[in-house]
């Protein structure tokens, strides 16, 4: 165990999902050891498979787990605190991390700290960005969540509005799979647009009418799920009369264009009524460079906007390892009879209330 008077060094374990990651962090910044492993094989299936997830991180996790201590430069005993994402995610593949770092946490006499995976986002750019501390307004883009938080404190969140169907990355994964493109699809998508027009179709901004006011309660909502169906209607068109692969890029560009365009919206809505200009990019979507691009010019020359890279925009454990200190240092140690839950309330949040 390390000098009391240096930083904690803490060890994370992240399984929720597709990513069998392991982070050492000493104190707030300091990454010691960091990996992440994924999982190609779902690949082949255009999604991930929950029960193939769950083996792969059971093969993986003493490997990843060794390799970050490895890298290092350490030995377990060196380890001061000990962390899993305990939810949300996938029942079957978070309980391989949590159960493997509770034993370590057993095995060495450490306290363990059970992680909520999407608090963890909104760290991760602060591992990278000293700026990117509270006061500031949260996008939090995935596979499986789409959120905009206010966020005045560490460990005080107000929802703003979520997606009322699919989550982004969820959309820019099923289009991908309409054209042809491959999981997981953003990045996929991203590449083919480069090269289109991003104004050769018009598909719908869902929820984005100009007249809304604060007072309506779809005013920060997001639905994908419609943009999508029209994205899928119109591949299909262009197929049957032979011109798909001449308008694949332009059908990418168009409907990257879209959800930019009303992720962007969104969050200019809430900067305006927080009258906050720092804004926090968590997720995996944040690693979209149309995103960040078309974000940077709204907010201006005297906004702010923090964006994790992309290794930390993914999963990873190094976003695990700081939550962890944050709730430590707040005394919030689990019993390690703690358990993983597949829809673990976010702790600290509330959600904003409408009027009228
Ligand atoms: O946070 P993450 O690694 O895993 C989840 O917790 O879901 O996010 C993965 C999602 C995928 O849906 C992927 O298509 C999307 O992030 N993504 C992107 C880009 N890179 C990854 N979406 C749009 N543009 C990108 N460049
Ligand atoms: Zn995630």
């Amino acid at each position: 165990m390390s000098d009391a008077r240096q930083p904690p060094i803490v060890l994370g374990v992240e399984t929720s999902c597709d990513e069998t990651a392991a982070a050492v962090l000493r104190g707030e910044r300091e990454l010691l050891g960091h990996i992440i492993l994924s999982q190609d094989v779902h690949a082949l299936y255009g999604g991930v498979v929950p029960e193939i997830a769950a083996r792969e991180h059971l093969l993986a996790i003493d490997d990843v787990v060794s390799g970050a201590v490895r890298e290092a430069g350490l030995t377990l005993r060196a380890i001061d605190v000990v962390c899993a994402t305990a939810g949300p995610g996938l029942i079957g593949a978070l309980l391989v991390g949590l159960t493997y770092a509770k034993a370590v946490a057993f095995a060495l006499a450490r306290p363990f700290i059970a992680v909520h995976h999407l608090e963890a986002h909104l760290f991760a750019t602060s591992l990278e960005h000293e700026g990117a501390h509270p006061p500031f307004v949260a996008l939090l883009v995935s596979g499986g969540h789409t959120m905009l938080l206010w966020v005045p404190e560490w460990g005080s969140y107000t929802l703003l509005g979520e997606t009322r169907d699919d989550a982004a990355g969820e959309a820019f994964d099923k289009v991908a799979k309409v054209l042809g493109l491959g999981y997981p699809g953003g990045p996929a998508v991203e590449r083919v647009a480069a090269s289109g027009n991003p104004r050769a179709f018009s598909f719908p901004r869902p929820m984005l009418a100009s007249n809304q006011t604060p007072a309506e309660t779809d005013y920060y909502a997001f639905s994908f799920s419609g943009l999508k169906t029209s994205v899928a209607t119109r591949v299909r068109e262009l197929d049957t009369a032979g011109e798909l692969e001449r308008r694949r890029a332009d059908v990418a560009a168009s409907f990257q264009a879209v959800v930019v365009a009303v992720l962007v919206a969104k969050v200019m809505r809430a900067v305006q009524e927080m009258r906050c200009s720092r804004v926090v990019l968590g997720g995996g979507v944040a690693a979209s460079a149309a995103l960040r691009a078309e974000l940077a010019h709204a907010l201006g020359p005297d906004g702010e906007l923090y964006a994790p890279s992309p290794r930390l925009a993914t999963d990873n454990a190094a976003m695990i390892a700081r939550t962890a200190l944050f709730r430590w240092q707040r005394g919030e140690v689990a019993p390690l009879h703690v358990t993983a839950r597949a829809d673990l309330p976010f702790p600290g949040l509330k959600r904003r209330q409408v009027d009228g």
